[in-house]
């Protein structure tokens, strides 16, 4: 198969495309031929070498990728219920490496058939598996209520934008976003179903009298302690990443109980894995909110032989979407 491969922890230019023998599916596992490979900020991360001592994750020479769509190509022992040829996208609980190529081997439980959905591979690797996170996160960590309000930090991130739909699909009165620079914010989200979206740096002010339930929060650093003061009494903010690259960042914990305010991490790959059997509710709530064209996100394609194009380019920020690079 060909694979991008990081050769070793640093710039982009660390990736070479190298032919790898074909990996085979082990039992509970499938084999997919690759049509379209996800690429997100935690790639890059790691990539940088930020999680080097973390365990459970790949060290170079690695092939890099959390996230694919394409059609089963084989079956491992004990599969049942999918089928060679059939169109299938997987869940991020797959572990940190293995979609930058021609074939990814998953776990069966982290892959969801896309058959008789209408959703092509390309929108489906780019939405499904955030969307997916989005739903466990405010159902299983967040309990998101009907008629509650929702914050939304870093708004049009690939993350970020599965939030919206999904918290409306759950019930959400009120979907709010913030985003750095105001001026990106009319464009670009006019395709997701916020109510509105204000620039991060305005707040508290932006937001009037407003007060939130739950605050989801992929970015750190200060907005993370500027939201505390608009969050309503019980609230819950979800912390899911660190966008911002703010690691010193650091909460005032005596404005919790005063608040009487909670924060819940949550990260898909350290908890689907040990909860399998989330995986498919999951993705079917995901498929129905993209369905209901609740998960709008765009999508940029580049080929295999550019993955370091499409790590320089999240980088730079403002992507705007998800890349998918095609093998
Ligand atoms: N918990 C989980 O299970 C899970 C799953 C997937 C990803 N993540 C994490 O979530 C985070 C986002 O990942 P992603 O793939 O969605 O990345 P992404 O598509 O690159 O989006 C990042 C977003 O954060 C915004 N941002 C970056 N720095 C900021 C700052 N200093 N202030 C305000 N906004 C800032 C960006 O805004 P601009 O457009 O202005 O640059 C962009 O909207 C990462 O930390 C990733 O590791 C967690």
């Amino acid at each position: 198969m060909r694979a991008a491969v990081v050769t070793g922890f640093g710039e982009p230019d660390v990736f070479e495309l190298r032919e790898l023998p074909d990996p085979v599916p082990g039992p509970g596992q499938v084999a997919i031929d690759v049509s379209h490979a996800a690429v997100g900020l935690i790639d890059v991360f790691v990539r940088q070498g930020l999680y080097k001592d973390r365990e459970g994750l790949p060290l170079p020479p690695y092939v890099p990728g959390l996230e694919v769509a394409g059609t089963v190509r084989a079956l491992g022992g004990g599969v049942a219920g999918l089928r060679v040829g059939e169109p299938v996208v997987t869940l991020s609980g797959t572990g940190a490496d293995g979609g930058y190529a021609s074939v990814a081997v998953v776990d069966a439980a982290m892959t969801a058939s896309l058959e008789g959905t209408g959703v092509d591979p390309a929108s489906a690797v780019a939405a499904v598996p955030n969307a997916a996170t989005a739903y466990l996160a405010l159902t299983e960590v967040a309990h998101l209520g009907r008629g509650e309000r929702v914050l939304v930090h870093g708004a049009l991130g690939g993350l970020a934008s599965a939030f919206p739909g999904m918290a409306r699909d759950l019930g959400a009165a009120e979907v709010v976003g913030t985003v750095r620079r105001a001026s990106l914010a009319d464009a670009r989200a006019s395709a997701l179903p916020y109510d509105e979206v204000v620039a991060g740096e305005e707040l508290p002010g932006a937001l009037g009298e407003r007060r939130f339930d739950v605050v989801v929060d992929p970015v750190g650093g200060r907005v993370r302690t500027d939201s505390l003061p608009v969050m309503a009494p019980l609230g819950r903010m979800l912390l899911v990443g660190n966008a911002s690259g703010d690691w010193e960042h650091t909460v005032p914990t005596n404005a919790l109980w005063g608040g009487s305010l909670a924060m819940l991490g949550f990260s898909i790959g350290f908890y689907l894995p040990s909860h399998p059997e989330r995986a498919a509710s999951a993705a079917r709530a995901a498929l129905r909110a993209i369905g209901r064209g609740l998960v709008g996100i765009a999508v940029q394609a580049l080929p295999l032989a550019e993955a370091a194009e499409a790590h320089r380019r999240i980088e730079r920020g403002s992507v705007g979407g998800r890349i998918v690079l095609t093998p």
